[in-house]
């Protein structure tokens, strides 16, 4: 029973990772629903089995039950109705009768009643098994074929690009200019506020109703083929996602087509120093199913081992260091830079002094527009925004 509500609990939580809006982000970007799907099936599976179980037990009780009841109350009638026509019984005794008729009917529509439930548990099976059975065609995932399908990502130009959220009368961002080549870093920096997680989910392709241009290698991103796109992107968001399932499983759904390749996996959890203190990889975390909860910064570093477990063109980290220690931020400092090198790099942190070490360009945001952009030495120089923010980070450190 205990091993039943876990599973149970494991279906509500597919349900839930599927249809809450955190997860759907890194749902679209990592593409791993058919991992989901499959254990959602596996458990489904077993549940629905159990429940058909149970059902035909009840059914075939009740239908013993019925009968007995039935062949009894038959017995009783043709018992009475003898010794009514003999007269060994009172006329008055019919009652007796009356009422065994009515048994009768009762035992009848129960019959009729767990006929009805085995039919209706069976013909629930039988939909719940095509729904699984259906391919992927029809979701999200594929090619579309009325848009251009990309293999890398070379170039990403924004050009006036303004957005505005439903319902907002003001711009989360405003007149957003700039190039980003291979190989180069964009530090974000800016206030709450400012519009750094908007603007990299316009550059996900996640927001479409923008003002202005996103080109991606020189075509427009509103005729890619948002699957190829994202396929080339890896990314920590700020609002990452602490799956309930093991490390492994954690680190490599940014990219289960390399699900079997251990030694990947391993690279990515000693990159970012996860391989200290978790020795079993199959050991479940959070503390939904009795598994090993982490601390927060810890988290975030299975987040960052998920980020880099995925082969990508551009790695996007938005506030992937806000709990890191400062050893392991050194440590993750070292280890993006190195991986940054052949990439398109987008850095988003409040640590200003090593956004500027990490970037080779870096653009200030103040509510959604572009107040600097430039290396952070040059943006130093001219003593404005950038300066103000470098300046209040070093004093606090
Ligand atoms: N889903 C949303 N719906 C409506 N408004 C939003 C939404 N997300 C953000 N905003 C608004 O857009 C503006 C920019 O928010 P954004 O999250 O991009 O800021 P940020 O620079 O990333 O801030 P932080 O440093 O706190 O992460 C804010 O004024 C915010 O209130
Ligand atoms: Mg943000």
């Amino acid at each position: 029973m205990v091993a039943r509500t876990s599973k149970e609990r494991k279906v509500w939580y597919i349900d839930y990772l599927f249809t809450t809006g955190n997860a759907f982000k890194e749902l679209k970007l990592f593409n791993f629903e058919s991992f989901l799907k499959i254990q959602y099936e596996k458990l489904k599976k077993i549940i629905i089995t159990q429940d058909i179980k149970i059902a035909k037990k009840y059914a075939n009780n009740s239908l013993l039950f019925t009968t007995f009841d039935l062949i009894s109350s038959f017995g009783l009638y043709v018992y009475i109705g003898y010794k009514t026509f003999s007269s060994i019984i009172l006329i008055g005794d019919m009652t007796t009768y009356i009422n065994g008729i009515d048994s009768v009917k009762n035992s009848v529509s129960s019959c009729i009643q767990a006929a009805s439930n085995i039919t209706r548990n069976s013909f629930y099976l039988s939909l719940l098994f095509k729904f699984l059975d259906q391919d992927n065609q029809n979701t999200t995932v594929g090619n579309d074929i009325r848009k251009k399908t990309i293999t890398s990502i070379e170039t990403i130009e924004l050009k006036n690009v303004s957005y505005k959220y439903l319902g907002s009368s003001d711009y989360a961002i405003k007149n957003v200019s700039f190039v980003l080549k291979k190989g180069s870093v964009l530090g974000i920096i800016g206030k709450n506020g400012s519009g750094k997680s908007t603007l990299i989910k316009i550059i996900l392709g996640f927001y479409k109703n923008y003002d202005g241009t996103v080109l991606v290698n020189s075509k427009d991103l509103r005729d890619i083929d948002s699957y190829s796109y994202q396929k080339q992107i890896s990314a920590v968001f700020q609002d990452f996602i602490k799956y309930e399932f093991s490390l492994k499983d954690n680190v490599m759904i940014s990219d289960i087509s390399k699900y079997n390749e251990e030694d990947k996996f391993i690279n990515s959890i000693k990159d970012v120093g996860l391989n200290d203190y978790i020795h079993n990889h199959d050991m479940i975390l959070g503390k939904w199913f009795e598994g090993t909860d982490l601390s927060i910064g810890q988290w975030q570093k299975v987040a960052i081992a998920r980020s880099i477990f995925k082969d990508c063109s551009m790695l996007i980290m938005d506030e992937a260091d806000a709990s890191l220690d400062v050893i392991s931020q050194k440590e993750i400092y070292k280890l993006i830079a190195k991986i940054y090198t052949n990439k398109i790099g987008i850095f988003v942190s409040h640590k200003v002094i090593s956004t500027g070490k990490i970037a080779s360009e870096i653009l200030v945001l103040k509510k959604g527009e572009v107040v600097e952009y430039g290396s952070s030495e040059k943006l130093a120089e001219n003593h404005k925004h950038y300066f103000e923010m470098l300046e209040a980070d070093m004093d606090y450190n």
